[in-house]
């Protein structure tokens, strides 16, 4: 199982921020932000890993090296331009080969140990699985609606979304996954997105899923990177005084 980091894009939305830097070396708190999606993957037992980079890409590579600190093996693979998280993906093929891979966005933190799910996948014979999390605000996401165990469908960022469970930026996939990419289309916004892939494997009825308990949230907008700053202060037991 390779782990994949998905690093790349312009960060548009942490302007003007990201107009000098990489998104993903923005602090949260007290360390860079690229730091807790790897260490969410080193603690679920994931630790060889490929970082797909994008523009400004040297220095998450500056922030991470060869990930030996933090516990985790890592290959750099690059994302010209901003063509989306399925894009992204698929620049790390050369590096995954067969194998199987658990995908995470560079901004997304999650509060449980992730290993219990990523074993409940290594026991899938086969297919996908996604880690969903009930949220106030589903607008922001791509949003599932299940019926029992089964995914019926996921629809991105949608206007009236039809239930409260976002699909966080943890993906597990088959080697199947990169075919599936080959096959995509540009999406109104011009982006592979991965909300299209994750629809093909519904559709073969080949996507499992489970609903986090803990927190989780994404760091990409100047509103949720407060929101992780605050969640990473009071997880590392900082108080705030009047
Ligand atoms: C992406 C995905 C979306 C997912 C979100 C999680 O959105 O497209 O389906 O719910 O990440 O953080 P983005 O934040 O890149 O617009």
């Amino acid at each position: 199982m390779k782990g994949v980091v998905l690093a790349g894009g312009l960060g548009t939305r942490l302007g003007p921020m990201t107009q000098v830097a990489n998104k993903h070396v923005l602090d949260l708190y007290d360390e860079p932000m690229i730091h807790f999606p790897v260490r969410t993957l080193a603690r679920a037992g994931v630790t060889e890993l490929v970082v797909v980079v994008g523009r400004y890409g040297e220095q998450v590579q500056a922030v991470l090296g060869d990930g030996s600190a933090l516990g985790v093996a890592i290959e750099y693979a690059h994302q010209e331009g901003e063509a989306g998280i399925a894009d992204a993906l698929a620049r790390a093929r050369p590096h995954v080969g067969d194998d199987r891979i658990v995908a995470i966005l560079g901004d997304n933190l999650y509060q449980d140990d992730l290993r219990p799910f990523v074993e409940a996948f290594r026991a899938q014979e086969h297919g996908a699985r996604i880690l969903l999390k009930q949220v106030e605000d589903a607008r922001r996401f791509g949003v599932a609606t299940v019926d029992g165990d089964r995914i019926t469908g996921i629809e991105e960022k949608p206007a009236e979304p039809k239930s409260d469970l976002a699909v966080t930026g943890c993906y597990m996939y088959d080697a199947r996954v990169f075919e599936i990419v080959d096959g995509l289309e540009p999406s109104a916004r011009g982006e592979l997105e991965i909300t299209d892939v994750n629809n093909d494997y519904v559709a073969r009825g080949e996507m499992a899923f489970d609903v986090l308990p803990g927190w989780w949230t994404d760091a990409g907008t100047h509103a949720s990177k407060l929101k992780a700053s605050i969640l990473v202060a009071l997880t590392k037991g900082v108080t705030f005084h009047a």
